[in-house]
């Protein structure tokens, strides 16, 4: 199967080695905005790397898998039988995106968004055929799980169709019906905007309140590392979009986490967040 994942961020990059890892699938990585190509297969070679290195996977398997993307524009949706788009987390943004992908793709294509707050429903709205929520979870090569949201016109068969990919490529699905950040990221960035309000209150230290998280609460990652991996922008824009939707102050944006946007200290992406991160992704210890 011929895959497009459109927008080459974070998610975008892990969308593309989660379907290229997996058996029968190509993936044209369509690049809409940041740096070169050249730049998105350093980025792509990154965790690849990190597994050769670690003897995870050996330099075949790599290359192998580097030789199953192509890197390209947009016009790699035309040949694609489903569509990923992963850009910006906007509304406006996603909406135009769409757009040109709908003009741009095969009558039977199969076109899904990994937006982790929006309406599927209302990003579809000026487009003639329905689409449906396919939401992976950072990092997307290694995150079991995929929300699968049906919105107001998705048909059954697509949302069937979605689930068995997933299936395909090793994840499980959950089908979830649309509503403001879906399942995860409703309880999940809220816990982020917390542990950065409890951290401006100072009540503990940015180590103190992960360290505090990993071994009260047995997380894997401390809520403000996880803040970093994800973006710090990705998560203003979901508490945005959460708090607008429902206007319960529950899910105010933590000023903090505002102010950190604002200053371009995004986490991992950005090197620095609450945290500073050297080339490979790794904390550089303060
Ligand atoms: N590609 C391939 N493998 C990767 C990888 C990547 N991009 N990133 C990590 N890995 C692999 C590592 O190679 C390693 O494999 P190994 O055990 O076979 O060697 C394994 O994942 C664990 O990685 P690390 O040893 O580097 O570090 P950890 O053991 O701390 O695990 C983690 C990293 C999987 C990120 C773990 O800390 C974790 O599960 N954290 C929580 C992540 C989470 O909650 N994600 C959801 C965020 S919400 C979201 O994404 C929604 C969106 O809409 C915002």
């Amino acid at each position: 199967m011929k895959v497009a994942v459109v927008g080459s961020g974070v998610m975008g990059l892990g969308i593309t080695q989660a379907f290229a890892q997996s058996e029968g699938y190509e993936v044209n990585l369509c690049v809409v905005s940041g740096k070169g190509f050249d730049h998105k297969r350093a980025l792509l070679e990154k965790p690849l790397k990190r597994q050769v290195a670690k003897e995870k996977i050996t330099q075949e398997r790599m290359d192998e898998i580097m030789g199953k993307i192509t890197i390209c524009d947009i016009s790699g949706c035309k040949e694609a039988d489903l569509i990923v788009e992963s850009a910006i987390e906007n509304l406006q943004a996603k909406e135009k995106l769409l757009k040109e992908i709908e003009e741009i793709a095969k009558p039977d294509a199969l076109i899904a968004s990994n937006t982790s707050s929006l309406s599927i429903t209302e990003i579809s709205g000026e487009l003639t055929r329905p689409i449906i929520g396919m939401h992976f979870f950072n990092p997307a090569a290694v995150m079991k799980l995929v929300e699968v949201i049906p919105g107001m016109t998705t048909t059954r068969e697509m949302v069937e169709t979605v689930k068995k990919i997933s299936e395909d490529i090793g994840k499980v699905p959950v089908e979830v019906i649309e509503g403001p950040g879906f399942v995860v990221n409703r309880l999940l960035i809220p816990l982020i905007n917390d542990a950065i309000q409890i951290f401006e209150e100072g009540l503990a230290s940015v180590e103190g309140i992960d360290t505090a998280m990993k071994l009260g609460a047995n997380h894997p990652m401390g809520p403000l590392a996880l803040g970093d991996l994800i973006g710090l922008d990705v998560c203003l824009a979901i508490m945005e979009v959460m708090y607008h939707e429902t206007l319960d102050p529950k899910y105010r944006p933590a000023r903090l986490l505002r102010k950190m946007v604002r200053a371009g200290r995004l986490g991992q992406k950005s090197g620095k967040g609450f945290y500073e991160y050297n080339e490979l992704g790794r904390i550089i210890p303060g």
